[in-house]
């Protein structure tokens, strides 16, 4: 950048801080629900919404429930959501085998939802942590999450979840190779268009400890994501994985969790030409609705966690607020 000799008082920064009108006017970055995604849990159980105690505010919805839910968040303009299932534990094997059953409960609840819905856009998770019985986003086999078969599985669950109707798969497995051998079958089938977002910079992060609570996917065995997810002192790994993922046939990349990481979106932004996304995870999300119900912050603070990762270069985010912020701009 040119640097320039600009000085007090030819230069003020104050004047363009005047009032909200000049303030807005020059401001990088607005906010707009366009660029909002809602994630929402769903269980295969309950006939009524939960609430969820470790995300005050957040449900665990019903199937009936999740339908309302979405037919309220069209009306307020939010367009994108991102679907979570919560599955009774009957359905669980060490194998995770129902994500590949072409009928379970998701596929179905997809197809439902597409049917109604046929103008929201649906992003699907690929990764076996709901159907694994050790919680894992991968098979376990001697210990350790095994790669190779944990891909077999994740191929054929992503081709169920694109014929069930999803837009977008994000796989949040983080097993090496996935987009590339997703993307190849996704072809092969005849999904030319299913847009993949890889969760390419997912780190292996405490804030995603609700969110644990909330699809039940608490480990009880003792080997630990750090085996597969991004360890959060490096930031050099995730251009790297980035870039294998872009070239495997990735259409945007996520980052996650977000604050913590507003560096990583910025440089993978300034770096690729594809869209990067970020996720403001459960923790994130209880952490500052914490501090609100206890009233250490206003709810500002809810748009300040956000427009700072927009200013980061997220193209769009995936915010538990995603409903809060339509109906405050409405
Ligand atoms: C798992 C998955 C996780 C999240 C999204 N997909 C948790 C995990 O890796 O254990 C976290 C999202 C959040 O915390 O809001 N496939």
């Amino acid at each position: 950048m040119k640097r320039l000799s600009r000085k007090f008082p030819s230069t003020r920064s104050r004047r363009l801080r005047k009032n909200h009108v000049i303030r807005d006017l020059v401001s990088d970055v607005t906010i707009n629900k366009s660029k909002l995604i809602q994630p929402l849990f769903v269980s295969d159980e309950n006939s009524k919404n939960i609430d969820l105690v470790s995300m005050p505010g957040q449900k665990l919805f019903s199937r009936q429930g999740l339908i309302k839910e979405i037919d309220m968040l069209l009306s307020l303009g939010i367009k994108t959501v991102a679907i979570f299932p919560n599955l009774s534990s009957v359905k669980k094997d060490i194998t995770g085998s129902e994500a590949i059953n072409p009928d379970n409960f998701i596929c179905e609840t997809i197809k439902t939802i597409k049917d109604k819905f046929p103008e929201l856009i649906v992003i699907s998770d690929v990764a076996l942590d709901p159907y694994t019985s050790t919680g894992h986003d991968g098979i376990v086999i001697n210990n350790y999450v095994d790669n190779d078969e944990t891909l077999k599985m994740l191929q054929k669950m992503s081709i169920n979840l694109a014929a069930s109707g999803s837009d977008i798969l994000a796989p949040s497995d983080m097993m090496d190779g996935r987009i590339g051998a997703i993307r190849s079958d996704l072809e092969a089938a005849g999904h030319k268009d299913t847009i993949l977002l890889s969760y390419s910079s997912k780190f292996s992060s405490n804030f995603y400890g609700p969110f644990r609570e909330a699809v039940g996917s608490k480990r009880k065995q003792g080997i630990s994501k750090k085996t597969y997810q991004m360890d959060y002192r490096n930031s050099k790994e995730a251009l790297m994985k980035a870039e294998m993922d872009i070239n495997e046939g990735a259409d945007i990349l996520m980052v996650k969790p977000a604050m913590p990481n507003s560096d990583i979106i910025h440089s993978l932004s300034e770096n690729y030409s594809i869209p990067i996304f970020a996720y403001q995870v459960s923790g994130e999300y209880s952490m500052i609705q914490l501090g609100i119900d206890k009233k250490i912050f206003d709810n500002n603070v809810i748009d300040e966690s956000l427009i700072t990762l927009f200013r980061a270069g997220a193209k769009s985010v995936l915010t538990y607020y995603a409903k809060w912020m339509a109906k405050k701009y409405d």
